[in-house]
């Protein structure tokens, strides 16, 4: 992962991965999440008015177009329509070169393929960054607050380590979002009484309207549809921590200090020993799949120190 995404902060630990992190959550603050709602529906919109009634749309393919939108707009001030097609398939490239594979065990393992488009990634990057930095700095009416990109810049990073947030976040951003998106239809076409209730929830709640902050209407059943589709199909399946103290399980095996240990977030979320019917909750609680989770028992988000820092606009985007 360090070879794609070099001093990025999802792979930095320690003061720099702090120093990253600090920097990026004033963009991603709470706060600053209803400023991204017009973002949301404007590209949302964009992407749904180029289906036709009665075509099938692969959701796969539309959510990831929605979900890249969002990000290049919301956090580098990108309109990046007419750039899917230079930048599509470089994505894909990336996300593949990142996903666990035999490269776990084996590091040098030859890795043919991925060069020109990795390249092609950078040098969209690195114009992006160029451009802003032979703007002129005023706010503008559009832009009043400084987006992740113009916090990067201030902070005075060099563009390589820009490039590395940015493409952090590019990636992490959207891949994650898609997946969760494209697994939610799936899901919804498979218990079509459940899309229909949801179907007459938003009706209801919603009409004509757009949706606006998340208090401003309870959308429950999405809500619960959301927590199911990432519970049975986390977006980061497996995630790994070094143990910063020695840890004894209560079974008696004890992890050394410093020792690299992997948990997998799909089978804790499908783990019998804490959910009842782990694999069929979505068929048979389709409408009543509230129950809050105890502490620990999802992780979709990954904790603790270092959690998905997107974790505001994840949630919004589900809204
Ligand atoms: C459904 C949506 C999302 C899911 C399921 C998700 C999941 C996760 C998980 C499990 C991690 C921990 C990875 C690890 O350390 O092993 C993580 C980290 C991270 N996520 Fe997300 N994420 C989502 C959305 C987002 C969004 C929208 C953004 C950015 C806008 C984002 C940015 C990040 C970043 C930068 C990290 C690294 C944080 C750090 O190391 O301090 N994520 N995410």
């Amino acid at each position: 992962m360090t070879d794609v995404l070099q001093r990025g902060v999802i792979v930095t630990d320690g003061e720099e991965h702090d120093h990253y992190r600090e920097l990026m959550e004033p963009a991603l603050h709470p706060g600053q999440l209803p400023g991204y709602i017009a973002t949301m529906l404007r590209q949302t919109d964009r992407v749904t008015a180029t289906w036709q009634n009665g075509q099938i749309v692969d959701m796969l393919v539309e959510g990831r177009k929605i979900a890249l939108l969002i990000v290049m707009e919301a956090l580098f001030s990108v309109d990046a329509w007419g750039d899917l097609p230079r930048i599509w398939t470089p994505i894909l490239k990336a996300i593949d070169y990142i996903s666990p594979g035999s490269w776990i065990l084996w590091r040098q393992m030859p890795r043919p393929g991925y060069k020109k488009h990795l390249q092609a990634l950078d040098k969209y990057l690195y114009e992006i960054i160029a451009a802003r930095r032979a703007q002129d700095l005023q706010p503008t009416p559009s832009r009043q607050r400084p987006d992740l990109l113009q916090h990067l810049i201030n902070a005075g990073l060099s563009d390589e380590r820009i490039r590395d947030q940015m493409l952090t976040m590019l990636i992490a951003g959207h891949d994650t979002s898609t997946a969760l998106l494209a697994w939610s239809f799936a899901l919804l076409g498979q218990y079509p009484k459940t899309l229909a209730q949801l179907v007459l929830e938003l009706d209801e709640s919603l009409g004509q309207s757009a949706p606006q902050t998340p208090g401003g209407w309870q959308p429950h059943l999405l809500d619960e549809i959301i927590k199911e589709a990432l519970r049975l199909y986390p977006p980061i399946h497996i995630g790994n921590r070094i143990a910063a103290t020695e840890v004894t399980f209560g079974a008696g095996e004890t992890i050394p200090a410093g020792a690299r240990m992997f948990y997998s977030i799909y089978l804790t979320h499908r783990d019998p020993a804490i959910w009842e019917n782990p694999d069929s909750r979505f068929a048979r609680n389709a409408s009543r799949m509230a129950g809050k989770p105890r502490r620990w028992r999802m992780c979709r988000l990954a904790a603790g120190h270092a959690p998905a820092l997107g974790r505001p606009s994840a949630r919004l985007k589900r809204g």
